[in-house]
């Protein structure tokens, strides 16, 4: 499932992000694959992806 329609992330993107690459933030997020960079739409349900996978890492 597309989290990023814009950039096209997916919630597997998002927490392999946070897994393998190391990310904790929104902004490192952006950085890595354009989250929130084009509408900002998505960033709501990113961050709580992103805080969620943090908290089961
Ligand atoms: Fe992520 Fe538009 S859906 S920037």
């Amino acid at each position: 499932m597309f989290v990023c329609v814009c950039k096209a992330v997916s919630d597997r993107q998002i927490r392999r992000a946070v897994r393998e690459d190391g990310v904790t933030s929104l902004r490192e997020l952006a950085r890595l694959h354009g989250v929130g960079t084009c509408c900002g739409k998505c960033v709501p349900q990113a961050r709580e992806l992103l805080g969620e996978t943090l908290a089961s890492a």
